[in-house]
């Protein structure tokens, strides 16, 4: 029996919950040509998202095309890595090779198989022409026009996930946002997702003055309901022949932070713990030794993260898991945890929040990672 639970990659249907609401509207926006910001904090569901309905398009007859752009190294190679990825959407790749060399004029693209190992029939495009800034920028044009040219060519509708797009910003300034917005906005066969991990850096983007403003509808993900989140844990563990004990779902849920990514986690290795011990009832005691194993794992990682830190920030760091995230700035608080004044805690909070170490959660702040969070409460001081 495989662990129903998933962690650290994009859950696949029997490890989704919930999301019926952002599924169905995603779908239907995109189907409707729509450019869709999809924003909010890493590991929240982003990229599973968007994979579940890329492939309701794909079942509505459209072609898909998934990019994640933080994954390149530079401008040109994202290029490359686009156009690539959609001519993998065009299925005949004969055809597909013809169809790019007549779509992109201004660098003359070469196009080979990727061998062994990868998708097949999938090519690799580069473009080695391309050397300065205005080539990359004039290719950048005829790249960006690609998808509304396939929806042309095959008389179908196209769905585009830009992941990770905050990192766009990275590439040329400003010009790559412009270059994109006046692609897309014509485009009336195809559907856009851009989804973006950094929700600062994506709110700005949809600024007033800023080539994005009011380019489409904006969702922002939140966490799945705590309610919804415990009966989908309760109800794999029982599914797969494990029952688990009165109050475990809530304690992973609530351990987890009601984060998917560590709710997964928590549950995926406490399943694991009872199966191990050839079990067929999950207990508190398992939930707590899964945690036990986790943080021993990640133990090198946090203590790295810590040492990056300066001292007033870990201070600050252990006032937040031991305050459980409130009234931080009190004089009360501070003189508990000798903090210092409250611009000092202040300052440490942003550059926390920053660093992605520390988030705001309404009144209160709290630590991103769980793990990192149970971490500092037993082995800092
Ligand atoms: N709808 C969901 N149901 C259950 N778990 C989810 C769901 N969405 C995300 N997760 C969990 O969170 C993890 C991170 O999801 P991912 O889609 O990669 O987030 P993001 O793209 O926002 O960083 C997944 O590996 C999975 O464990
Ligand atoms: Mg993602």
């Amino acid at each position: 029996m495989d662990n129903p639970f998933v962690y650290g990659e994009v859950v696949p249907a029997r490890a989704f919950a919930d999301r019926a609401v952002e599924l169905d509207r995603l779908i239907a926006d995109l189907a409707a040509g729509q450019k869709i910001f999809l924003i909010s904090p890493r590991r929240y569901g982003k990229s599973s998202l968007v994979r579940h309905a890329l492939a309701g398009m794909a079942r509505r007859g459209a072609l898909t095309v998934e990019v994640t752009v933080s994954s390149f190294s530079s401008y040109v190679a994202f290029l490359e890595g686009y156009a690539r990825a959609i001519v993998g959407a065009e299925s005949r790749w004969d055809r597909a090779r013809a169809w790019l060399r007549e779509t992109i004029r201004s660098a003359r693209p070469e196009i080979r198989d990727a061998g062994a190992g990868a998708r097949p029939g999938l090519p690799v495009v580069s473009f080695p022409a391309v050397r300065t800034a205005r080539d990359a920028s004039r290719l950048a044009q005829e790249v960006f026009a690609l998808p509304a040219a396939l929806a042309a060519a095959r008389r179908r509708r196209v769905a585009v996930a830009l992941d990770e797009f905050q990192a766009i910003a990275g590439f040329n300034g400003g010009s790559v946002e412009h270059a994109m917005r006046a692609a897309v906005q014509h485009q009336r066969e195809v559907g856009y997702v851009f989804a973006g991990s950094e929700p600062s850096l994506m709110e700005r983007m949809l600024e007033p003055r800023r080539p994005f403003y009011k380019a489409g509808p904006v969702m922002r993900l939140e966490k799945i309901p705590a309610g919804d989140f415990v009966a989908f844990v309760e109800a794999r563990f029982s599914k797969t022949g494990i029952r688990p004990e009165a109050g475990l779902g809530a304690a992973i849920v609530e351990l987890g932070g009601n984060l998917p990514y560590d709710v997964q986690r928590l549950a995926h290795e406490t399943w694991d713990e009872v199966r191990r011990a050839g079990r067929r009832r999950a207990t508190l005691d398992d939930l707590h030794a899964a945690l036990r194993r986790l943080l021993a794992e990640q133990q090198t990682l946090h203590e790295a993260l810590w040492q990056r830190l300066t001292l007033p920030q870990r201070a600050v760091l252990r006032a937040v898991v031991l305050e459980d995230g409130r009234e931080l700035l009190s004089a009360d608080a501070r003189t508990r945890h000798r903090l210092g004044g409250a611009s000092s805690v202040q300052a440490s909070l942003v550059a926390l929040v920053r660093q992605g170490v520390a988030a705001r959660d309404g009144d209160r702040y709290v630590v991103v990672d769980s793990l990192l969070r149970e971490w500092v409460a037993r082995r800092t001081y």
